[in-house]
Formats: C-alpha cells, sequence, structure tokens
C-alpha cells in the first residue's frame, strides 16, 4: 500500500534494545511481512506456516533448526551478514541470543490461514504439542501466546508415546 517507505535497522535493533521488546514489524502488507526479531534464547518450538520466509542477519549469529520432510532434525548456522531461504511449509525454529537481531521477510497470511507451533519430546523426538492461530496481526505475537500455552500445561509437555515431561524454562 502507498506511499513506499525507508527503514534504518539500526534505529529499529536500537529501539528494541532499549525497550527490551522482542519484535518490531516493519510493515504488514498482503504480499510482502517483515519484522525484526531479537532472540528468544529459550526458544524451543518449530514453527509451520503456508508462506516462504526470508531471513538476513543483522547482527550476531542464529542456529536456525529445521526438519526434513523425513522428521529429521538439521541445523543452518547464519553469520552475521548473510540470508537464508526457508521454504514454505518446513518446521523451523530460529535460535538466537538476545543481543543476535535478524530481519525476518515473509508473505501477509492469507484469511484464515493457520500458523502452527509444534514441541518435540526431548527423550523420544516423537510429536508433544501443537498450538495453532489464525494470526490476523502480527502484532499480537503469536510465539508468545503459544508459549504461554504450552508452559503452563503440564498435559501439554507431557510426551503421549513415552511418558517424559518436558520441563519448564
Ligand atoms: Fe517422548
Amino acid at each position: 500500500m502507498f506511499p513506499p517507505r525507508l527503514v534504518k535497522l539500526e534505529e529499529v535493533t536500537n529501539r528494541l534494545r532499549d525497550t527490551q521488546k522482542r519484535v518490531e514489524v516493519l510493515w504488514q502488507e498482503p504480499e510482502s511481512l517483515a519484522f525484526v526479531a531479537r532472540g528468544r534464547e529459550y526458544r524451543s518450538e518449530f514453527h509451520v506456516n503456508d508462506s516462504d520466509e526470508f531471513t538476513y542477519m543483522i547482527k550476531n549469529t542464529m542456529n536456525l533448526h529445521y526438519r526434513t520432510p523425513e522428521g529429521r532434525e538439521e541445523i543452518i548456522v547464519i553469520p552475521e551478514g548473510s540470508v537464508n531461504f526457508m521454504p514454505a511449509g518446513t518446521p523451523h525454529s530460529p535460535r538466537f541470543p538476545l543481543d543476535a537481531f535478524a530481519l525476518i521477510v515473509e508473505r501477509g497470511r492469507r484469511q484464515n490461514e493457520i500458523d502452527k507451533f509444534q514441541w518435540f519430546c526431548p527423550k523420544c523426538d516423537g510429536l508433544l504439542h501443537e498450538e495453532q492461530f489464525v494470526v490476523a496481526d502480527y502484532r499480537a505475537d503469536p510465539v508468545s501466546q503459544a508459549y504461554r500455552n504450552f508452559f503452563e500445561s503440564e498435559k501439554a509437555r507431557t510426551c503421549n508415546a513415552c511418558g517424559n515431561v518436558m520441563p519448564k524454562p
């Protein structure tokens, strides 16, 4: 939507550092959703959505965990100044420290499109729990809401396959 705009990434990362906020949405349009995220040191879940995802590491390094179509966990290390392309539908888990900052560009969500957040058992790697959200507004921070739901429920953190209970962080 008009007008075009300029974003200075250094101003955004400084603002996130000063306010201790996790995410600042730069724009949110039907074909393009962009935000700067700082690390969530506690992140353990895999995010699944139907949009390709582009990640540029502005500051420091990200370990981007993902799961192959066969269900195997792999890790791509994205150093500062590098970019990653993550194909739509790939379960992925960006793990980076609080003093690391990433620019992430996806497309906006279609109406009623569902984002999934999945946890896998730390003991047997079976699917532990899935949270689903319709993300109408990314500023609502669906990641934080998914974590609250998961960690406040011992049932959600208990593995149906092996009985292991994933501890709170
Ligand atoms: Fe398990």
